[in-house]
């Protein structure tokens, strides 16, 4: 398994799981990371690899043939106030196209080449199979298309908002969209309306991380897309 994005709010929990089902599982840390030191001791104590391939596509595709995986997990993305100029210090510019498209697409041609076939699985959004109402939802759109275009099995999830009382506070639009948006589907759910309750409300990274791996390792179809009460069945 070769995970991208491990660091990130879903990622972790997808190495955690691929870990506790006995997968020999790589985390891949942008070399720049400012938090390299923590996050080597992290997934150390996991018991996952620490892979710090630089984000170039000759260097990712070296990786990936020398790895041979049978997954590559795409679970990556920047933020609108990342990409405002609020800058990380990141090696690549932080907006959607440079992050969301640029590394997603990079890391599906160095899969497409690596040579074993790997399942693709990416964190998409839900929404990106309707109109591209902004950059966010554009860019999810046709790293989508890419993928089913490319000729590998993959995964695509496309879940609503992700997040939790653990989740920092990177993506704070998101938890308060997310803890205003769950209150009001609770009392439509309680009113009758459990299917669009169902369909939008939360799912935490952990559920999300455990949901994506047992789809990603148990599917025989080539191609698998879950949305959200697929995903949060995967769990229940
Ligand atoms: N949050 C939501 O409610 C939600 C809902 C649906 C879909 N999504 C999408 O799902 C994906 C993952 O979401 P999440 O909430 O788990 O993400 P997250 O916690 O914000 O983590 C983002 C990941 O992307 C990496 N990343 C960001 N900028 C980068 C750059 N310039 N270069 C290299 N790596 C970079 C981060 O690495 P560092 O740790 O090194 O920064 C981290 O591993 C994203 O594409 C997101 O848009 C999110």
């Amino acid at each position: 398994m070769f995970i991208a994005g491990a660091t990130g709010y879903t990622g972790r929990e997808v190495v955690r799981e691929c870990v506790a089902r006995g997968l020999e599982t790589v985390a891949h840390v942008r070399p720049d990371s400012s938090r390299l030191d923590h996050w080597r001791k992290h997934f150390g104590a996991v018991g996952a690899r620490v892979d710090t391939t630089a984000w170039r596509l000759d260097e990712i595709g070296a990786t990936l043939a020398r790895l041979q995986p049978s997954q590559v997990h795409a679970l990556l993305g920047t933020t609108r106030k990342r990409g405002s100029g609020s800058g990380s210090g990141s090696a690549v510019v932080d907006t959607y196209e440079a992050v969301d498209y640029g590394l997603s697409i990079m890391l599906l041609e160095a899969a497409l080449a690596c040579g074993s076939n790997p399942r693709f699985v990416y964190l998409s959004a839900l929404g990106a199979d309707g109109r591209a109402v902004n950059a966010y939802m554009g860019v999810r759109k046709r790293v989508e298309a890419a993928i089913r275009g490319s000729g590998l099995p993959y995964l695509v999830a496309r879940p609503g908002f992700i997040t939790g009382d653990d989740r920092d506070e990177t993506r704070a639009a998101e938890r308060i969209a997310s803890v205003v948006g769950d209150g009001l589907l609770g009392l439509l759910g309680a009113l009758g309306a459990k299917r669009t309750q169902a369909r939008y409300s939360s799912l935490t990274g952990a559920q999300l991380g455990a949901a994506i791996v047992e789809l990603a390792c148990e599917a025989r179809e080539h191609a698998v897309l879950a949305e959200t009460e697929q995903l949060r069945a995967c769990v229940s």
